[in-house]
């Protein structure tokens, strides 16, 4: 048995603004064991990808960083990181929940049951030189919100979907577990096991919908992924399309 490194260290915070933020600092001033973990209760500013806000009601969810040090990993496939974590989320979700609508991740690496979003995920990661020196991976997983206030279009929770009341200590515990699993095979360069999974679980994958690719609507179907983790599509005229993050955008 490989000895866990995720959640072996854990820093529980009542309130913060934002646990990427806080891990931040924390190594700017010290370097902390690979695999800690930063949670905090409450975030006063939680942080979304594109300069959105995260909503999460305070002791309700689970709001977290992970500290890696991925020195092994070349700065060009960083995309692993989020590729893990994402997998590694779901593995975790689908110990808690059987239930007919699908558990999907949407690219780069929202976890969707059905059309809705469950769980968010901010990757940052630092890179010296040529070396992948450090990565924050911080993750906001909807537990036990009822209610939503945000204009966020779809958000969900675990309570919602089973309606049971789950312990977070326990959740993080679990879910800890669940990435350093995930970890350990990105460690062993079990890279083909992780891209072949991460595909299988793709929201959208092989089937027709809209998108907005550089501000055009397009009828396209998602075929993959790049090597770098850009999104593939093919449109409607078989058009071929490699899209980084921010250019393209699903239609809902
Ligand atoms: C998204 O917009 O989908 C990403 C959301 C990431 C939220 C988490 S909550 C813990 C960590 N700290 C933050 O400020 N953001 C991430």
């Amino acid at each position: 048995m490989n000895k866990p490194i995720i959640g072996s260290h854990i820093i529980e915070l009542k309130q913060t603004a934002s646990t990427n933020v806080y891990t931040d600092k924390l190594l700017h001033s010290e370097k902390p064991e690979e695999g800690t973990v930063i949670i905090a209760y409450k975030q006063t500013k939680g942080k979304g990808q594109d300069q959105n806000t995260w909503e999460s009601e305070a002791n309700k969810n689970l709001t977290f960083s992970i500290i890696l040090y991925p020195e092994f990993l070349n700065p060009s496939e960083q995309f692993r990181l989020i590729e893990l974590t994402s997998l590694g989320i779901i593995d975790f979700i689908k110990t808690l929940i059987t239930t007919d609508k699908e558990i999907r991740i949407k690219w780069p690496n929202d976890i969707y049951i059905g059309d809705q979003k469950l769980c968010g995920t901010l990757v940052q990661n630092s890179i010296v030189g040529s070396e992948l020196t450090e990565c924050i991976i911080g993750i906001g997983l909807n537990v036990n919100q009822e209610k939503f206030l945000s204009d966020a279009p779809n958000p969900v929770s675990l309570k919602q979907i089973t309606g049971v009341s789950y312990k977070l200590h326990q959740c993080l515990k679990d879910l800890c577990s669940c990435i350093d699993k995930r970890y350990y095979q990105l460690k062993n360069k079990q890279y083909a096991q992780l891209e072949t999974d991460y595909l299988s679980l793709l929201y959208r994958i092989n089937e027709m919908h809209d998108f907005i690719i550089h501000e055009d609507k397009v009828r396209a179907t998602i075929t993959g992924i790049t090597k770098y983790g850009q999104l593939k599509l093919e449109s409607i005229e078989h058009k071929i399309y490699e899209c980084g993050m921010k250019e393209v955008v699903y239609c809902l």
